[in-house]
């Protein structure tokens, strides 16, 4: 068991997942997603903080960052960084920063029903809801690989491992994100 290299690819594999949130606040804005539908709680269906700008830079982000990772890994020779056969590479650098996204909108979802106003702070589910909603498209359509690569022989401690500094590395970025004026609250 490899232990530096099953924690490298843990990270490595998820960068698209993590690029696409906070780059969704950076081109965020416009029409939100839920285009201002309440439900009969009498609480929007996500908020005016999910719109479609920001849905569809932070996949667009995730694909390019998941694009150079997957080319500069095969060009080098270190196929274990590469993200498999071209078609399978093109399938989950899709799936990493929309599930990442949906697990986000999911997010935003909960807190609406549990009237939580957009924005507002909400421990665990602000840091783990896009971990959790990239995890489950990868458990639903590449399951093989997810099996592989965070779960079968000793893998697990990559998953503990990216469950593990989630957290710290949310923070940081929200932090540079709200030095930076980009976001109107450090979290
Ligand atoms: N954002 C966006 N579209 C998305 C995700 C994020 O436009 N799909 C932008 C919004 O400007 C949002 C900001 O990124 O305000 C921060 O994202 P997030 O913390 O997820 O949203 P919140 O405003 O905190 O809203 P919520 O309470 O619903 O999470
Ligand atoms: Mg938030």
């Amino acid at each position: 068991m490899d232990i530096p290299l099953i924690l490298a690819q843990a990270f490595w594999f998820m960068i698209p997942a993590y690029v696409a949130n906070p780059t969704a606040v950076l081109f965020g804005g416009g029409k939100p997603m839920d285009s201002g539908l309440h439900l009969k709680d009498g609480r929007r269906l996500l908020g005016d903080g999910k719109t479609w700008r920001g849905f569809a830079g932070g996949i667009f982000s995730g694909m390019l960052i998941g694009s150079t990772q997957h080319l500069s890994a095969s060009f080098a020779g270190a196929g274990q960084f590469a993200f498999g056969s071209p078609f399978q590479a093109a399938f989950l650098i899709f799936l990493l920063p929309c599930g990442a996204l949906l697990g986000d909108i999911l997010g935003s979802f909960i807190k609406r029903r549990a009237g939580i106003e957009r924005g507002a702070k909400t421990p665990g589910l602000d840091q783990y809801d896009f971990l959790i909603g990239a995890i489950i498209l990868l458990l639903a359509f590449q399951t093989g690989w997810f099996l592989r690569i965070y779960v079968l022989d000793g893998a697990i401690i990559g998953l503990i491992f990216i469950v593990l500094i989630t957290p710290p590395l949310h923070r940081a970025v929200n932090v540079l994100g709200y030095r930076l004026g980009k976001k109107d609250v450090p979290w």
